[in-house]
């Protein structure tokens, strides 16, 4: 059989297609993790698109393969990074990823933190924790971005807060259990719904956590605008069921996540990548759309890019399927509709497999980024450069009894980045 050039030849096993349709069934429980086998055998050892070198912002990419953000619970009670984060992260940068994004990081000591042990960028020693991560990643030359992230309503886990409250576009209760996985249990409570003082409280702390990233040598940030949480809620008609000037019609419903990347942009230099990572979905309901459909995606993505995010970083269950009915575009071909041409579009979501990603560059994504089968294959790039066989995605191995890092990721008796 002929394949053009470049192009990987799968054999060996099966390939299945990515079933991913409980992932977003129980926020990040392990047991939602579960991906179909990978064992693939790629033949050809030059990937003409996968592995083009490109630019972002300012920045030399290798190659077109990103790490997504996961958060692992990691950090100490206070919410710094530690020495065994640094050498995980650098294990994806040694791997031959060419950027990295960070798990979720809190910005505030208020409502923001979702997880306990989740890394914050609150305070000067939080951003000093993280420079023995920065400075581990750039040791092997690949840049790497913070996520900020406010839980909103999907908060399981924030000792800043007396008992179990919550903040929100307005006063609706996320269904769902917390993830044991990530130390939460039980139902989430119905958030407070933040005034607009309250929200220019979280927006400078947005801009202080951005500004905590740079002093931490982060390459740039990602806003966390995606799954359920605080900004995502802003743009969804759901849990946004304000009567001000931040709900109703989309154009409403973006003001707040626009203001947002435009306080970050304006405050941080011209060569800081800021980003934004958006989705439908909800990592507690995967069904969860945006009822305008694509007319609300022209609004979201025009404003954003507007607003001056260098990129957009869309993430659905399934990246592959139409985003707004059963044909259509999907999400990152409508990010790269509605944004400005000169903001990247990355994609993500059951792209594990060397194809997978592959089409999604072909099929005009500047980007794309991995979670699951990064975790099993820390090396992905390299291995698929090298025609080397992936390893299946094991829940169990990583996320179980605590999606905090195991022992495997990050051997004790290996080199730690401030050894
Ligand atoms: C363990 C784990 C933790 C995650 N934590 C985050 C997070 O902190 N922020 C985020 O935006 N997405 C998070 N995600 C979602 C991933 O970034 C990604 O969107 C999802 O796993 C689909 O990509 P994949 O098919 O390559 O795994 C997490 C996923 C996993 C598996």
């Amino acid at each position: 059989m002929e394949f053009p050039p470049g192009h990987a030849v799968s054999e060996g096993s099966e390939l299945h297609p990515l079933r991913q349709q409980t992932i977003f069934d129980n926020g990040w429980h392990y047991s939602a993790y579960a991906e179909p086998p990978v064992n693939c055998v790629i033949r050809l050892s030059v990937d003409v698109t996968l592995f083009d070198e490109t630019t972002l912002n300012e920045l030399s990419l290798d190659n077109r393969v990103g790490l997504a953000p996961m958060t692992r619970v990691s950090a100490t009670d206070d919410g710094r990074a530690t020495a065994e984060m640094a050498q995980y992260y650098q294990r994806f940068a040694e791997g031959g990823f060419s950027f990295l994004i960070t798990e979720g990081t809190y910005p505030d000591d208020a409502y923001s933190q979702g997880y306990l042990n989740q890394p914050g960028l609150v305070t000067d020693t939080q951003a000093a924790a993280w420079e023995q991560v920065t400075e581990a990643v750039h040791d092997a030359g690949v840049p790497i971005f913070a996520q900020l992230m406010h839980a909103g309503a999907q908060s399981q886990g924030n000792p800043h807060v007396d008992g179990d409250q919550t903040i929100a576009p307005s006063a609706v209760q996320p269904e769902g259990q917390k993830a044991e996985a990530y130390g939460g249990s039980g139902e989430f409570p119905t958030p407070k719904a933040a005034t607009v003082d309250e929200l220019a409280e979280i927006s400078d702390s947005f801009v202080n956590s951005a500004e905590n990233a740079i002093d931490a040598g982060f390459d740039g940030i990602e806003i966390h605008g995606a799954n359920g949480y605080l900004l995502h809620e802003f743009l969804s008609a759901e849990f946004n069921q304000r009567d001000d000037e931040y709900g109703g019609k989309p154009a409403n419903r973006v003001r707040y996540p626009r203001e947002v990347v435009a306080a970050i942009d304006e405050a941080t230099p011209a060569d800081f990548v800021v980003g934004i990572r958006v989705s439908q979905s909800t990592a507690l309901d995967e069904t969860h759309r945006w009822p305008e459909g694509e007319d609300a995606a022209a609004v979201f993505f025009d404003e954003l890019s507007a607003a001056g995010a260098d990129y957009i970083h869309v993430t659905e269950p399934d990246a592959t399927t139409p985003a707004f009915g059963d044909d259509g575009p999907t999400l990152a071909e409508a990010a790269a509709k509605y944004a400005d041409d000169e903001t990247v579009v990355i994609d993500n979501g059951g792209l594990g497999t060397p194809d997978a990603a592959r089409e999604k560059v072909d099929a005009g994504a500047d980007l794309v980024t991995l979670a699951r089968s990064a975790l099993a294959n820390p090396d992905w790039p390299d291995k698929v450069e090298a025609g080397e066989e992936l390893t299946a995605f094991d829940p169990a191995e990583f996320l179980a009894p605590s999606a905090s890092l195991s022992e495997h990721e990050v051997p004790t008796d290996g080199a730690s980045a401030d050894d």
